[in-house]
């Protein structure tokens, strides 16, 4: 059984009654056990344990590479540690409030296990440097797995472009009918949002991917560290170039939220989108099947709950910045007890963007565009009057006089219940004698579709076109990742 799902956490169990604190030596009384319980954070940072682990290791290697422990000193622990990770891997650790946090209880745990050597571990170590270095190594795989993740939806998205490059839909702007549109064109437009998300990670990696042990409390640490070396061992870029900061900030913590807010206000856009397509009204396309439900009293019913739960749960990840934002406000150097409480909204904010991009990456490219719909809902709302008016510039009208005239044939055609290209030849050519025969050419949704042929334009080839640069761009991403 893996613990990594916050629905299979072990709880953590009660007190052991009376057990020494590892900080003990100068209280004269136990501490009180509801504040011991409320000042606990086990319950949610023993998500922590792979790299807090990782951490100590690498701490004990660098100790003892620098003479500060022998090194059958950190082999001891080394192994101790490893064998820690299996226990609570294998769901058999006891998580302990009277133990605080995911570090002393794996801290104390060691010592349990090897004895006294357990007790250098935390040489030239404190909780504050060490914390803040495993928020690190967890963000960092996060973010990879957000990354790989919104690669994989934007692979369907290109290949479901690619399938529906030459599909007529609808453009809008107000809701209202626009312009036609291709249907491969939209799901680029959602691919350029993810796009820029992820760069917007990208960079957040850099400033997250920065190794603060050595900090330790706030000031340094008299011992003679070799932190480029734990750098090294931890795949950090570099090291922290000021203690006071690198215990205290978790400004890359707001920055990655904040751009998994943006995510999911992309995200809920989209949601929207597909729930106004699903529609009996809009009815452009079919989710899967597996991504719906029905109702307990409407048997017609199949509602898109999936994409409206993505649109709901933006709302969590916008509090958990604000949370975040909040948290850190006016905060003075360096570490205060307050960033206990960045874990919660930062798990719950990764948690959230996982479980939505796995949805939409492989709901969104298995959908099913119904074509005759969006096609014929291309053909009501006059989406080519626009094109009319720009037939009409290309034989020598001036642009607002065509739009004066075109404006006349809508009226016209919608007083008659009929689409601009059902008006007969002979009434366009009365509203402007510049109307010839082939205007009809222009006035159908592929026509208008297929003239918008300029880099960024919604013709199917500007589409195909696009689609290969970002299949090539994905690709590279993909090999850089190897
Ligand atoms: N549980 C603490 C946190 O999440 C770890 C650091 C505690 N440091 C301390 N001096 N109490 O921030």
């Amino acid at each position: 059984m893996t613990q990594d799902s916050p629905h299979d956490k072990p709880a953590a169990t009660p007190a052991a009654s009376g057990e020494a604190k590892l900080w003990g030596g100068r209280f004269s009384e136990p501490t009180d056990a509801f504040v011991e319980r409320f000042t606990a954070s086990v319950d949610f940072d023993w998500r922590l344990y792979r790299e807090d682990i990782q951490g100590s290791q690498a701490h004990a290697r660098m100790l003892a590479k620098v003479g500060v422990l022998t090194e059958a000193e950190a082999g001891e622990i080394l192994a101790g540690l490893d064998a820690i990770r299996d226990e609570i891997a294998a769901g058999e650790f006891d998580w302990q409030v009277g133990r605080e946090d995911v570090h002393m209880n794996i801290e104390a745990r060691l010592i349990e296990r090897i004895g006294d050597v357990g007790k250098k571990l935390h040489t030239g170590r404190s909780r504050n440097d060490q914390i803040a270095t495993d928020i690190r190594l967890w963000l960092r795989a996060a973010i990879d797995d957000v990354l790989r993740l919104i690669r994989g939806y934007q692979d369907g998205l290109v290949a479901l472009a690619e399938r529906e490059a030459d599909t007529v839909m609808p453009g809008f702007t107000h809701l209202q009918t626009a312009q036609p549109v291709t249907f491969g064109h939209h799901m680029l437009a959602w691919y350029e949002m993810l796009e820029r998300d992820a760069e917007r990670l990208r960079d957040t990696r850099r400033r997250v991917n920065i190794l603060p042990l050595g900090a330790a409390a706030l000031a340094g640490t008299p011992y003679p560290l070799d932190r480029e070396y734990t750098a090294e061992l931890l795949g950090f870029d570099s090291v922290t170039r000021n203690s006071l900061d690198a215990v205290s900030d978790r400004d890359f913590a707001i920055e990655f939220t904040a751009a998994a807010a943006t995510l999911m206000m992309h995200l809920s856009r989209q949601a929207e989108e597909l729930v106004l397509w699903t529609s009996a009204q809009f009815a452009f396309i079919e989710l899967p099947d597996r991504y719906c439900t029905g109702s307990s009293i409407m048997p017609q019913k199949k509602n898109p709950d999936v994409p409206e739960l993505v649109r709901g749960k933006t709302g969590r990840v916008y509090g958990h910045l604000m949370s975040l934002l909040t948290l850190m406000k006016s905060q003075p150097l360096a570490y205060n007890k307050d960033n206990q409480e960045d874990k919660e909204p930062l798990f719950d904010t990764v948690d959230t963007l996982l479980g939505s991009l796995r949805a939409f990456g492989d709901m969104v490219p298995n959908l099913e565009v119904r074509r005759e719909n969006t096609l014929a809902a291309t053909r009501k709302g006059f989406a080519t009057a626009t094109d009319l008016a720009d037939y009409l510039v290309g034989r020598g009208v001036a642009f607002r006089d065509a739009h004066e005239v075109v404006g006349r044939a809508v009226r016209i055609a919608q007083e008659r219940g009929v689409d601009l290209a059902e008006l007969p030849l002979a009434d366009l050519q009365a509203i402007s004698p510049a109307v010839g025969e082939d205007v009809f050419t222009v006035l159908t949704p592929e026509g208008s579709a297929a003239a918008r042929n300029l880099t960024g334009g919604t013709a199917p080839e500007q589409v195909r076109r696009q689609a290969a640069a970002a299949r090539e761009h994905l690709a590279a991403l993909a090999r850089a990742d190897r």
